[in-house]
C-alpha cells in the first residue's frame, strides 16, 4: 500500500545535512531515492484512479514535503538574503528582489514581479545633545550603533516619515506614552508642555500612536529606546531600534487603491490633509537603552511612580522630570516616491484555477534581516523547493498557490497593501487564505494566531512536524505543554502583511513565529551572525516553521473540501461577548451579538453537515465536483461578512468588524465596539454624555451583530 511504503521509508530522509559538499551529492541520492519511490507509488496509483477524498490523497504527498526539509538549504538562503542590508527602496533592495526571482524561475515556478512606486522616508541628518545641569558644555549623545563603520551601508537609526525638524527642551520621562501614564504624571504634578520627552517602547502601544500622544500633551520632541533584557545588554550594548512612525498601512499618496507604476494613476499631493493625517506632528527618533540610561539618570523632580518600575531593568533611576537636563534635538529626513518591488511565483491550480492560496513573507529590512524578515523568506524559498520537487514528481495542488515575497512592509505594509488594493476584487472573490510569517526564526517557542475557523488545521498540521528543540515529539505536544493561556492567538494588531488581508479584504489568515520578543529587533545586529549564535544554531526552527507553512498551503490548497471550521468562530464570538459583558455598564444589550451568534453556530452546523455527506458521497465514488465548489465558496466567503463598507469609525480602511486595530482600549475584538468604550470623544461626569456614549456603544454592537449575520448567510448561502 502506498501508506506503508512511505512509512517505511528511512528517517534518513529528513536532511539534516552540514554544509560539506559530499552532503549535496547526499541530498541528490536521497532526492532521487524519494522520486523513484513516489514515481513507483504514482503509478501503482494509476489504476485504480486515485480517489479524490483527503485521505487518499494525502498522506504520500504530506511525507514527500516532511522528506524534503533541509536545514543546509534555509541556511544557504538566509547567508545570502543577509550579506548586505537592503532597506526598501535601495539598490540592494533590487538585488534582494532579484535573488528571490532568480530562485524562483531556477525552480521552474511562474515567477513575476510587481512594482509600485510609492512614498517612502528616509533620514538625512540627526544630532541630540544633551545639557546636564553639572556641566555648561553640551554633551554629544551617540545615535548611531556601536563598531558600526560608515561604509557598513546600514542605515542610521531613525523613524520613517518622521517631521523633520528641531527642538530643544527639558528632558521627562513618560513610560510608555499612555494616556494612564500622562494621568499619573499629571497628578504629580509634572506639566510635559514645551518638554522633550523619553519613552520606553511597549505598553501596546505603536510608535506613532506615541508620538501622537505626546504631541497631543504639548511635547516638542520624541525620543524613544527599547528596554532589553541584561544578556542583550551584554552581548549588544547600544543597539537602537529603526522603525515607520506612519499611521495605517499602505502608501500614504494612494490611499484605497494601487500605486501602480505605470499608466494613470492619481497621486495625492503631500500637503494633502488624506496624506497629513498620516505622518505626527512632531518629530521623534529612536536612540539606544544606553543612551536613554543616561539622560533618565540625570533627571530630578517627581519620583517614578511606583507601577512604572515593573520590569524596569535600569533601576539607577528615580525620577521623571522634567529636567533640570535639557535636550537639544534635530532630525531631518526626506520623504521620497521610490520603486518597490513585490516578487511572486504562482502554482496554477490542476482543477480550479481561480481559487488562490496565498503564502506572504516580506523581504525588506532596517538593517541585515537575518530575523527581521528574512528567516521567513529562506523559509518561503525552502518551501518553493519542495513544492517544486513535488511537481517535478507529478503533483500539481487543485487550486493556485501564490508565494509572495513582499517590499516596503517596514514602512507600512506598503507592498502587501498596495498589491491587495490593486487586486481588491479578485481576492475578494477568490482568496480561500493567506499564510503570513514575517520573523519566522526569533528563538525558541512556537506560536501562532489565526482567525478561528482555521483553527483545526493549524493544530493538525503541527502534529505532523517535529519539534526542533527535542526531536523526540511533535511539535504541537511542545506547544500545547508550554503555552499557558490560549494556544492560538488572534490578529486584531496590525503588525505584518496579514492586516490587507484580513483587515482590509476579510480573507481568513495565520500568522506563525518562531520565539517572540527579539533583542536586536530593528538593530543593526540582526544577522546571519546573530542567527546562528542565538536564534536558531542549527536552522531546525526554520524548517519547523516552514513544515508548517508549506503543510498549510498543500492542505488548503488541495484538501477536496477547505478545511474551514466556523463552529470555532461562533465559539470565539462567544467568549469575546461572554468578556465583554462583564465591561459594559448602563442599559447597553449584547442579545443582537448573541443572537447573531446563535445564527452563525446554527449556519455552521448545517455546513459541517453537509461536509460529512459530501465526503461519504464522494467515498462512495460519486462525482460532486460543482457541488463541492458551492460548498467551498461557502466557507470561503464567510469571512467576507465581517467586513463592513463603512469600516472603523475614524478609520475607514479597517472594514474588519471583528479583527482590527482600536484607537483605544485593549478589547483584542470588536474595534469598533472598543473605540466607542473607550474612544477619547467620550468624556466622563455628565449624564448627558454618558447617555451618549452608551447610545454609540450600542450602536457599534448593532454593526457587529449585523456582521455576524452577514457571515452566517454567507455560510447558508441561502436567499432570504
Ligand atoms: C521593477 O523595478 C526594477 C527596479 O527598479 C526594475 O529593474 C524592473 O525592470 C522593474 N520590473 C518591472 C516588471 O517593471
Ligand atoms: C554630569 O552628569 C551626567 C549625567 O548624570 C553624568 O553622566 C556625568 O558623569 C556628570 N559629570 C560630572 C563631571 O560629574
Ligand atoms: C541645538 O543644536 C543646534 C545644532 O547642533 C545648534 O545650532 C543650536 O544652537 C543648539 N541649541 C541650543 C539651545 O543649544
Ligand atoms: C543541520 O542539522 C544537523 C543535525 O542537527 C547539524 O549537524 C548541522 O550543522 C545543521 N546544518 C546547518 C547548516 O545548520
Ligand atoms: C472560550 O472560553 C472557554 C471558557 O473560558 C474556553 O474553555 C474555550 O477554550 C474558549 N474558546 C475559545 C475558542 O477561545
Amino acid at each position: 500500500m502506498a501508506q506503508s511504503l512511505y512509512t517505511s521509508l528511512p528517517k534518513s530522509t529528513t536532511i539534516f545535512t552540514s554544509s560539506t559538499s559530499p552532503s549535496c551529492t547526499l541530498i541528490f541520492i536521497l532526492t532521487l531515492c524519494i522520486i523513484s519511490l513516489y514515481t513507483l507509488h504514482y503509478h501503482n496509483q494509476q489504476t485504480p484512479p486515485p480517489s479524490p477524498s483527503t485521505t487518499a490523497r494525502h498522506p504520500p504527498l504530506i511525507s514527500t514535503f516532511l522528506n524534503s526539509a533541509s536545514n543546509y538549504t534555509i541556511s544557504n538562503y538566509l547567508r545570502h538574503l543577509t550579506l548586505h542590508p537592503h532597506l526598501a527602496g535601495t539598490s540592494p533592495s533590487s538585488a534582494a528582489a532579484d535573488y528571490v526571482k532568480t530562485n524562483f524561475e531556477s525552480l521552474h515556478l511562474q515567477t513575476h514581479v510587481t512594482n509600485y512606486s510609492v512614498l517612502l522616508s528616509y533620514h538625512l541628518h540627526s544630532s541630540l545633545t544633551a545639557h546636564f545641569s553639572n556641566s555648561s558644555t553640551a554633551v554629544p549623545l551617540p545615535l548611531t550603533e556601536p563598531g558600526l563603520g560608515s561604509d557598513s551601508g546600514v542605515v542610521k537609526p531613525y523613524h520613517a516619515y518622521s517631521p523633520s525638524g528641531s527642538a530643544y527642551g527639558k528632558a521627562v520621562y513618560v513610560h510608555h506614552g499612555r494616556e494612564e501614564d500622562y494621568r499619573a504624571l499629571a497628578s504629580a504634578g509634572v506639566d510635559v508642555k514645551g518638554c522633550v520627552a523619553v519613552a520606553k517602547r511597549g505598553g501596546g502601544m505603536s510608535r506613532n500612536a506615541v508620538v501622537v500622544k505626546a504631541a497631543e500633551k504639548g511635547v516638542v520632541a520624541v525620543v524613544m529606546y527599547t528596554e532589553n533584557n541584561d544578556r542583550a545588554r551584554t552581548y549588544y550594548g547600544g543597539g537602537v531600534e529603526r522603525g515607520t512612525v506612519l499611521d495605517g498601512v499602505g502608501d500614504p499618496l494612494t490611499p484605497g487603491w494601487g500605486a501602480r507604476i505605470n499608466g494613470d494613476v492619481e497621486r495625492l499631493g503631500m500637503e494633502d490633509d488624506e496624506v497629513l493625517k498620516r505622518f505626527p506632528t512632531v518629530a521623534s527618533m529612536p536612540i539606544s537603552g544606553e543612551t536613554a540610561e543616561l539622560i533618565l539618570g540625570s533627571l530630578e523632580g517627581a519620583r517614578v511612580p511606583h507601577w512604572w518600575r515593573d520590569g524596569d531593568l535600569f533601576g539607577n533611576f528615580n525620577r521623571v522630570g522634567p529636567g533640570p537636563t535639557f535636550l537639544n534635538f534635530t532630525y531631518q529626513g526626506e520623504n521620497k516616491v521610490a520603486t518597490i518591488q513585490n516578487v511572486f511565483a504562482v502554482i496554477k491550480g490542476s482543477e480550479e484555477a481561480d481559487r488562490f492560496v496565498v503564502l506572504g513573507n516580506h523581504r525588506d529590512a532596517w538593517t541585515y534581516g537575518a530575523v527581521d524578515p528574512n528567516s521567513g523568506t529562506a523559509a518561503l524559498i525552502d518551501i518553493a523547493r519542495r513544492y517544486s520537487l513535488m511537481m517535478r514528481l507529478g503533483w500539481n495542488p487543485q487550486r493556485t498557490i501564490v508565494l509572495c515575497s513582499w517590499d516596503a512592509e517596514e514602512f507600512g505594509m506598503i507592498g502587501s497593501t498596495e498589491w491587495v488594493e490593486q487586486n481588491l476584487v479578485n481576492l475578494g472573490s477568490k482568496a480561500v487564505a493567506y499564510i503570513n510569517v514575517d520573523c519566522a526564526v526569533q528563538g525558541p517557542g512556537f506560536f501562532a494566531a489565526a482567525t478561528p475557523q482555521l483553527d483545526d488545521i493549524l493544530v493538525e498540521v503541527t502534529k505532523k512536524v517535529t519539534d526542533p528543540d527535542s526531536l523526540d515529539s511533535t511539535l504541537f505536544e511542545k506547544w500545547r505543554t508550554s503555552t499557558d493561556g490560549p494556544l492560538i492567538q488572534r490578529l486584531s494588531d496590525v503588525f505584518s502583511d496579514f492586516a490587507p488581508f484580513l483587515h482590509h479584504a476579510g480573507v481568513p489568515s495565520i500568522d506563525l513565529y518562531y520565539g517572540k520578543d527579539f533583542p536586536v529587533y530593528h538593530t543593526a545586529f540582526d544577522s546571519y551572525e546573530w542567527m546562528v549564535k542565538y536564534g536558531d544554531p542549527f536552522f531546525h526552527r526554520h524548517v519547523a516553521v516552514a513544515g508548517v507553512w508549506g503543510l498549510l498551503g498543500i492542505h488548503l490548497a488541495d484538501d477536496p473540501i477547505l478545511p474551514f471550521n466556523y463552529l470555532s468562530y461562533a465559539t470565539q464570538l462567544q467568549n469575546y461577548t461572554h468578556s465583554l459583558s462583564k465591561l459594559l455598564e448602563g442599559d447597553v444589550s449584547l442579545h443582537p451579538i448573541t443572537s447573531a451568534i446563535q445564527e452563525l453556530e446554527d449556519a455552521a452546523k448545517q455546513v459541517e453537515e453537509e461536509m460529512k455527506k459530501l465526503r461519504e458521497e464522494e467515498s462512495e465514488g460519486h462525482v460532486i465536483v460543482l457541488r463541492r465548489r458551492m460548498l467551498n465558496d461557502r466557507l470561503m466567503l464567510a469571512e467576507r461578512g465581517f467586513l463592513d463598507t463603512e469600516g472603523i469609525r475614524g478609520r475607514q480602511w479597517f472594514k474588519h468588524l471583528v479583527y482590527g486595530p482600536a484607537s483605544e482600549g485593549k478589547l483584542g475584538f470588536f474595534p469598533g465596539v472598543a473605540d466607542a468604550m473607550y474612544g477619547s470623544s467620550t468624556s466622563r461626569g455628565e449624564k448627558k454624555e454618558a447617555k451618549k456614549k452608551q447610545e454609540i456603544i450600542q450602536h457599534e454592537i448593532w454593526r457587529v451583530a449585523r456582521a455576524i449575520q452577514r457571515a452566517a448567510s454567507a455560510l447558508k448561502a441561502e436567499l432570504t
